[in-house]
């Protein structure tokens, strides 16, 4: 029997209608919709509210508790949940930001202290991983998950879902996970949030759908249904995605929430004539929890009553959502201490580890002279560009209770770590001009401000503004070093940009400690090792431009005219994806492979050695690709299967093993079947998605 299965069913024997369908119900809590106590209190009562999505104290979240305990009929708790996506106050790097680090141990880490700080001041569920592949970087989410590898973003996915809940969501530290959005949202035509994804099934599955897997695999505990039309159906009210897809064949036995609305939205596409038509197609689709509207409180009693629809389907949703808070610990502890969000939320541990992860996304993308770290016996440093001073956008999208004045600005962090230097700041272009004369060494901060990337922010133009590279331009010809920060949410053209500095830097928004990151990197305390997960355009019209795209009949070519290419930009992106430099530089050498000859399924062995040729201690990300050599349907150039970050002390060589399942080498059908061909394939150890030592194996199958 299932756990808890028999408590399940006796509360829901003892469940009216509306009792059920309030399970199913989740209000927002928060300012933004009126005072909390008024706009909520009779339903709770009433038992009409099943959870909350929730901007409240501790105090506010108990006193709610209270309400729906005491004062219920049946004393159902309720579960309270908020978007926790990169740190509760303390704010982490943003997801692409850390998915640079390629380093799963500090993206589980990062997830298990958000979880800590936020189930410390009374939540239960957090509306992350997003697990989206993001190919275009005029999409504005891409901020919010890994890139654009799906092999990268499922390891990631598994590591935030065991950050965020554990081995036992009862533990009072751990939360709830939520995999979203189901699914393919990313491939948003044209890179415009909310529109629709025109999709094979193949891409689907073999692109967009593992990351989920790999969250479920993991545990998690709940799916978040996504605001998109998938080839003509919306999300939430898709009953292949739901049904078949992700409960029969990806074998997802959770929680399905309904994005923000997107009940109700069925309407707006025009899928729905109405409400109740928008309520009957998400719950027959399969989406259990209705977020933020009442369609479900409004008319599923009544679909119900004149056998629209069958009850059972409510049922099966309840019995879920009950699931979830009995195996949550709520019937045995509804309430949270309020004594410890003062001792468990922003603690120096938290700190720290923030600090070392953002240190560890930073991507050094240029380094010419070696112009970095700054020179030892450096006096005055200028600190130019309206970001450098900014605390409020090192914060990145979507900062849960994240506070802008605790966060370190970059000209802090310099202040902090140059101490005995003088740092100056610019008022404006002509300022910085005057001011770059008399200092050993100019960096100026460019990008975007934090509201330009995350939801609804997609950008026609990946370009920095016409004053950031007016500004950049002026200080390149005062004949100073320049070095150049780059903040942003999403890749960035930067192609004339990077032509006018010595060093650039690619900082994404990295949370509270930004600036003290910054620092230590400026100064070489330590040595940057973020390398790209996705490729950096170097023309607007390159933003969807991906490492793992497919073979074509006419690869690109310079010195041919009938190629895959544009006549106007550079075939190669500015940045290809795994790209990152060091201060120090990696040999790469003896690639061995065990067992070139292997049967699909067995695994393959190998080594490589990498040896630290510089002057500086590092780590390294070591990447490995396939490429199918023949297929009966066309292959991508490469896929990644395999990474991993070696520390290497400068003069050291070590050796890097590697173990690969061979029955991953395959691919989907037009029915959306594995296949795994058995054929030759090229095996590539390199330090990003080009180049790299290189070895043929010969799989059979
Ligand atoms: C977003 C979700 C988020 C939800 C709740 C929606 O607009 O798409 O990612 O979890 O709001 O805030």
């Amino acid at each position: 029997m299932r756990q808890y299965e028999e408590q399940i069913e006796k509360l829901l024997s003892q469940m009216t209608l509306d009792e059920k369908i309030g399970q199913l119900t989740q209000m927002g809590a928060n300012v933004l919709y009126g005072d909390i106590f008024e706009a909520n209190t009779d339903y709770i009562k009433r038992g009409e509210i099943g959870s909350f999505i929730v901007g409240c104290t501790p105090t506010q979240l108990n006193e709610l508790q209270r309400i729906a305990v005491e004062e219920s009929r049946l004393g159902i708790p309720l579960l309270f949940a908020k978007d926790v996506i990169h740190g509760y106050r303390t704010i982490f790097p943003i997801p692409i930001a850390e998915s640079c680090t390629w380093d799963m141990n500090l993206a589980e880490k990062s997830a298990y202290a958000a979880a800590k700080e936020a189930s410390a001041s009374g939540l239960h569920w957090t509306f992350s991983p997003m697990v989206d592949i993001a190919r275009d970087s005029r999409w504005g989410r891409i901020a919010e998950g890994a890139g654009e590898d799906t092999y990268l973003q499922c390891r990631i996915a598994e590591a935030k879902v065991k950050g965020y809940q554990g081995d036992d969501i009862a533990d009072r530290d751990r939360l709830i996970a939520c995999a979203k959005h189901f699914v393919a949202y990313g491939a948003a035509i044209g890179g415009r949030d909310y529109n629709s994804v025109d999709m094979s099934l193949e891409t689907l599955y073999e692109i967009y759908l593992p990351p989920f897997q790999a969250a479920i695999d993991a545990g998690a505990e709940s799916v978040m249904t996504a605001f998109h039309d998938f080839n003509g159906v919306p999300c939430t009210g898709n009953e292949y995605l739901l049904k078949t897809v992700l409960r029969e064949n990806m074998g997802f036995d959770g929680v399905v929430i309904s994005d923000s609305c997107s009940v109700r939205e069925l309407v707006v596409h025009r899928m729905a004539r109405d409400e109740a038509e928008a309520a009957k197609y998400s719950i027959t689709a399969g989406t259990d929890v209705e977020m933020h509207t009442t369609t479900y409180r409004e008319n599923l009693k009544k679909l119900c009553e004149n056998g629209e629809i069958d009850v059972r389907i409510v049922d099966d949703a309840v019995r879920r959502v009950l699931s979830l808070k009995f195996r949550k610990g709520l019937f045995d502890n509804p309430y949270v201490d309020e004594t410890r969000e003062k001792k468990e939320v922003f603690t120096a541990e938290n700190l720290d580890l923030a600090l070392k992860i953002a240190q560890d996304s930073i991507v050094l993308l240029k380094n010419e002279n070696q112009s970095l770290p700054l020179a030892k016996n450096i006096k005055k440093i200028l600190v130019a560009g309206a970001l450098a001073y900014s605390k409020e956008d090192m914060l990145g999208c979507w900062a849960a209770c994240g506070k802008a004045e605790e966060c370190i600005s970059i000209y802090e962090g310099i202040k902090n770590r140059f101490a005995e230097c003088e740092i100056y700041k610019a008022e404006d272009i002509d300022d910085a001009v005057i001011k770059a004369a008399a200092c050993d060494a100019v960096i100026a901060v460019v990008g975007e401000t934090r509201d330009m990337s995350g939801e609804a922010k997609s950008r026609a133009s990946q370009k920095l503004s016409k004053e950031q590279s007016l500004l950049l331009s002026a200080l390149s010809h005062t004949g100073k070093t320049l070095i150049t920060i780059v903040v942003a949410g999403r890749p960035l053209v930067l192609t004339e940009e990077e032509k006018l500095c010595s060093s650039m830097i690619m900082a994404w928004h990295l949370g509270t400690q930004a600036g003290n990151a910054l620092a230590n990197i400026l100064a070489g305390d330590v040595s940057p090792s973020g390398k790209l997960t996705t490729t950096f355009p170097s023309a607007d019209g390159q933003t969807h431009m991906y490492y793992n795209h497919n073979n074509t009949g006419k690869p690109a070519r310079d010195d041919f005219f009938a190629t895959s290419k544009y006549i106007d930009a550079p075939i190669k992106p500015l940045y290809p994806f795994g790209y990152g430099l060091s201060y120090t530089t990696f040999s790469y050498n003896n690639l061995k492979i065990n067992n070139k000859d292997l049967r699909v399924g067995e695994k393959l062995y190998g080594s490589v050695e990498i040896t630290n040729t510089g002057d500086f201690d590092g780590a390294e990300v070591v990447q490995l690709y396939i490429s199918q050599l023949y297929a009966r349907k066309v292959r991508p150039v490469r896929e990644l299967k395999w990474f991993n970050k070696v520390f290497i002390r400068k003069g050291e060589t070590i050796k890097v093993e590697f173990e690969l399942d061979t029955s991953t080498f395959g691919y989907y059908n037009s029915s959306a079947g594995y296949v795994n061909d058995g054929e030759m394939f090229k095996i590539t150890l390199s330090p990003s998605s080009e180049g790299g030592l290189e070895d043929i194996i010969n799989l059979i199958k």
